[in-house]
């Protein structure tokens, strides 16, 4: 069987030749005929931007010719263009000139949908083009599509995930082998998981930009990535990750949006979004427990769907390459049959939440003096903020610098307390911590994490 294939090529640039666009130009070369049999035109790559030239770039399997330093004039004369520099500046701009000539763009910066994708959208929309950004979130795994498309009939109501391969990795190193954040940041440098600035990751950067864009597209607002609360994981100690073990429990960065309604503790009773981006605890049975190394996984729920799961590859050059080049297919559709893909939803416009109206748990270990009524004080605090106590057990040896039956500095022995909360107010939990720090009795507040996934 063969397919029509006619008419002039469809011309497309790429700005930035790393490991993603060299996996781009690659699969554009050695995959030609096909794409060009799934469009209906050949793809014909007429440049490569870089910003220096004369490195070996054999691996794009393109000719040297099509390399240039001059992005700002290469994006006038084509008709897709592909962004995979990242950041901010400049890739702003040569979009928006993209846009401005008539080409259509395909992107995978999040960092830039996360702080500007309402002026790209408008512009896109005033030159009558595509802006698809599939590989921005979760590399391979297609989830945006079915957020923008598939699910567009229907209430998402919740998105949580683990969309950041570098953390995942680092975590589940320290899950299984023990060892220190500094350690497993480390490993994952060698191995190529982490950047040797690993800054956008372990602080949850990377991972806020991407909720940002769930957010907006599973709930039809604009969240930008200042919306998104955020804590990275460079706090979380081997300590946490053995406490989570002993919960039956793993610590993974999370991604969580969801609709919170007023009657939920937002101000003003009126539906709010809440994104937010921290380390929590989940029990070993729920399925993002399993997703190891850099893998990511998503769950979105939806009123009519139900829970779905999207699992994958969520970075590396050829994974993220597929999510482009399925875009770059999409977008090389419409220029051939006519048609836009979708433009920016935003007019649910929900208020973006503060961290402290999301619910969630705590888990909550103390060091605290162990004599009469110490417990019954804890409790009191847990009780005057209204939070709920679930679990509570208490241990004689202390872990904050004294072995088990050492003296405090009051010459008293201490305790080890370990509480989980169930579900309340963040803002009540974090209140409790503040006002349980406050007590004489308590020695040392030694972790404090958030458990989700019930
Ligand atoms: N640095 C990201 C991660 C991949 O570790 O998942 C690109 O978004």
């Amino acid at each position: 069987m063969s397919a029509k294939v006619e008419g002039e090529p469809l011309r497309v640039a790429i700005l930035g030749c790393g490991v993603v666009g060299s996996s781009v130009a690659r699969m554009l070369t050695e995959n030609a005929d096909d794409l060009a049999a799934r469009v209906g035109r050949r793809l014909q790559i007429v440049g490569i931007a870089v910003r220096r030239l004369g490195r070996d770039r054999s691996a794009a399997g393109v000719p040297e010719h099509l390399f240039t330093t001059d992005a700002e004039e290469l994006v006038t004369r084509a008709d897709i263009v592909v962004e995979v520099v990242g950041g901010i500046e400049p890739a702003r701009t040569l979009i928006l000139r993209a846009f401005e000539h008539g080409a259509s763009v395909v992107t995978a910066n999040k960092a830039l949908l996360a702080e500007d994708g309402p002026t790209l959208y408008a512009a896109a929309d005033a030159a009558g083009v595509d802006l698809y950004y599939e590989a921005s979130v979760a590399g391979a795994i297609p989830l945006l599509r079915p957020l923008r498309e598939s699910l567009a009939g229907d209430d998402v109501t919740r998105v949580l995930g683990i969309v950041n391969g570098t953390t995942n990795y680092v975590l589940d190193k320290m899950d299984s082998t023990g060892a220190g954040f500094a350690d497993a940041v480390a490993q994952a440098q060698a191995l190529g998981y982490a950047e040797a600035d690993p800054t956008a990751d372990v602080e949850g950067f990377d991972a806020a930009a991407k909720a940002a864009i769930l957010a907006s597209l599973a709930f039809h607002t604009r969240i930008g990535a200042a919306d998104v609360y955020r804590e990275g994981i460079t706090e979380v100690s081997a300590a946490d990750v053995a406490a989570a073990a002993e919960m039956d429990c793993v610590v993974k960065l999370l991604a969580i949006c969801e609709v919170v309604d007023g009657a939920g503790g937002s101000e003003g009773g009126a539906p709010g979004v809440s994104a937010r981006v921290y380390p929590a605890m989940i029990p070993r049975s729920h399925p993002l427990a399993g997703v190891r190394e850099a893998f990511n996984a998503v769950f979105v729920e939806a009123r009519a769907a139900g829970a779905l799961m999207f699992y994958g590859p969520g970075a590396g050059g050829d994974p993220t390459a597929s999510a482009v080049l399925g875009d770059v297919v999409a977008t090389a559709r419409h220029r051939v049959g006519g048609g836009l893909g979708p433009r920016e939803s935003a007019y649910a416009d929900l208020r973006p939440l503060d961290m402290g109206a999301a619910t969630t748990r705590y888990y909550v270990r103390l060091h605290v003096a162990d004599r009469p009524g110490v417990l019954a004080q804890v409790a009191a605090e847990f009780a005057r903020h209204d939070v709920s106590i679930q679990q509570v057990r208490q241990d004689v040896a202390v872990t904050a610098g004294l072995a088990a039956g050492d003296a405090d500095s009051d010459g008293e022995d201490g305790a080890e307390l370990v509480i989980v909360t169930h579900a309340a107010p963040d803002a009540a939990l974090s209140a409790t911590v503040d006002a349980l720090a406050e007590l004489d009795i308590v020695l040392g507040v030694t972790s404090v994490m958030r458990v989700e996934g019930d």
